[in-house]
C-alpha cells in the first residue's frame, strides 16, 4: 500500500483517507496533470483473487455508465499487483455520515429519493443491477448534489457469476427477501433496498437490525414498518417498494416519478409495476436442490413467508456483511405543502415518461 505522500502511477499524488470499505481504502487524491483533486479507490492488500475481480468488475461497470447521480470514473492502472481507480471526488459526506445526526425531513427525503431514483433507473436501463444500495454509498457533494457510489457488487444482466456465494453477497440490513432466499435477482432488489434506506431517513432507525443473519432473516418475517403520519402517497410508494414480492414493486423510473410529484406536491395518479432486468435467466438442477435446502432451513427458523412464497432456487451460501446500528432518532417531520398533495384520488396515467433528469439539490 503506498505511502501517505506517494505519487501513484506518476501522476496522482495521495493525501487523506475519505472512506475505507470490506476490501478497498478511498483517498483524497490530486491530479499532478489536470491538476485537479480527485479520489482514488485502492484495493487493500490481503485481498484474494475474488476481491479482484470484483474490484475490475467495479470499475468496468461503472466506466460504461454515464450519469449526473454516478461518479465518472477518470482512470485505472495498478500498483504493482494492486489494483485502483481514479474516481470524481465526491467532497461532502455519506448519507451513513448524516443519519448519525438523526433522520431528514419528508421534503428532503423526496427529493435525495427522486435523484436516487433516477440514478439507478440509468444503471437498470443500461442492464445492471447494483445489489448494495444502503446508506454508506450514498455520497453527496457541497454542492448538494447526490452520488450513487460503490459499484463493486454490480452485475449486468445475464452476465456468469464470479463466485459460488457471489448471489448472496450485500449488506445485510438492505438486502431484499429474494436475495435472503437466493431467489432470482433482478433490479427491483435496488428499488427494495432504497424504499428501506428512504425510510431510514425518515425514521432515523434501521429497519432491520441485530446480527447480519437476524437482519437478513427478520424481513422474511415481517415487513417493514411503514410510519401511519407519513403522507398517505409515501406511505403507499414505500409499502409498494418494500414489497416482499419483486413483482409488486415499480421500476426506479417509476419511484423517481412518484417522489417528484410528491415532493412538488402534484397528482400521483396509479403506480405502475413492470417487467425488469434479470440477472440470472438460467437454472441448474442443483441450484434447485440447494434453494429447497435453504428454504426448509429457513422455514424451520420460523420464517413464515419463505414456507407460503414459492421459493426460488439458490446457488451459493448466505454471505452477508453488517453495518454498526443506527441511531434512535426523533419522531418524522412532515411538512404542509406535502400533506396538500395527498387530498383526493388523481387519475393521472402519464407515468411512462422518464422524469427529468437534473442534479438534485439537498441540503442535509
Ligand atoms: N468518489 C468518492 N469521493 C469521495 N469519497 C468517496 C468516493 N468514493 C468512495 N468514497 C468514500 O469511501 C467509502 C468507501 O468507498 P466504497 O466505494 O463504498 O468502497 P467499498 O467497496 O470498500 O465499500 C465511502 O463510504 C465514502 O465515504
Ligand atoms: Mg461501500
Amino acid at each position: 500500500m503506498p505511502g501517505y505522500y506517494d505519487l501513484v502511477a506518476d501522476r496522482y499524488r495521495l493525501a487523506g483517507i475519505l472512506g475505507v470499505g470490506g476490501v478497498a481504502e478511498v483517498r483524497r487524491a490530486w491530479d499532478t496533470v489536470l491538476r485537479r483533486p480527485v479520489a482514488i479507490k485502492l484495493l487493500l492488500s490481503g485481498c484474494d483473487e475474488a476481491d479482484r475481480r470484483r474490484f475490475d468488475n467495479e470499475i468496468h461497470t461503472l466506466a460504461g455508465l454515464s450519469h449526473p447521480g454516478l461518479v465518472s470514473v477518470y482512470d485505472a492502472g495498478t500498483i504493482g499487483p494492486m489494483p485502483f481507480v481514479v474516481l470524481q471526488l465526491v467532497d461532502g459526506s455519506t448519507l451513513r455520515d448524516r443519519l448519525a445526526y438523526g433522520p431528514l425531513p419528508v421534503i428532503m427525503v423526496c427529493e435525495l429519493g427522486r435523484s436516487l431514483s433516477e440514478a439507478l433507473g440509468h444503471v437498470h436501463t443500461h442492464g445492471v443491477v447494483h445489489r448494495d444500495v444502503k446508506p454508506s454509498n450514498i455520497l453527496r457533494d457541497r454542492d448538494g448534489t447526490v452520488y450513487l457510489a460503490d459499484f463493486g457488487l454490480a452485475r449486468a444482466a445475464g452476465t456468469t457469476r464470479l463466485t459460488r456465494s457471489d448471489q448472496f453477497v450485500g449488506t445485510a440490513a438492505y438486502l431484499a427477501p429474494e436475495q435472503v432466499r437466493g431467489g432470482e435477482i433482478t433490479s427491483a432488489v435496488d428499488v427494495y433496498a432504497l424504499g428501506l434506506v428512504l425510510l431510514e431517513c425518515l425514521t432515523g432507525v434501521r429497519e432491520y437490525d441485530g446480527s447480519a443473519i437476524e437482519a437478513a432473516v427478520a424481513r422474511l418475517h415481517r415487513r417493514p414498518l411503514v410510519p401511519d403520519h407519513l403522507p398517505f402517497e409515501l406511505r403507499r410508494l414505500l409499502t409498494l417498494m418494500t414489497s416482499p414480492h419483486p413483482r409488486q414493486r415499480p421500476s426506479a423510473y417509476e419511484c423517481a416519478r412518484i417522489l417528484q410529484a410528491i415532493g412538488r406536491s402534484e397528482a400521483v395518479g396509479p403506480i405502475t409495476t413492470k417487467a425488469r432486468v434479470r440477472q440470472h435467466p438460467w437454472r441448474s438442477r442443483t441450484q434447485a436442490l440447494l434453494a429447497a435446502a435453504l428454504a426448509s432451513l429457513l422455514v424451520a427458523a420460523g420464517s413464515t413467508d419463505a414456507a407460503h412464497d414459492a421459493a426460488p432456487p439458490v446457488s451459493g451460501e448466505l454471505l452477508v456483511t453488517q453495518q454498526p446500528r443506527g441511531p434512535r432518532a426523533d419522531p418524522v417531520e412532515s411538512s404542509d405543502s406535502l400533506a396538500k398533495a395527498h387530498k383526493g384520488v388523481h387519475k393521472n396515467k402519464g407515468g411512462k415518461g422518464k422524469p427529468n433528469r437534473g442534479k438534485g439539490k439537498h441540503g442535509w
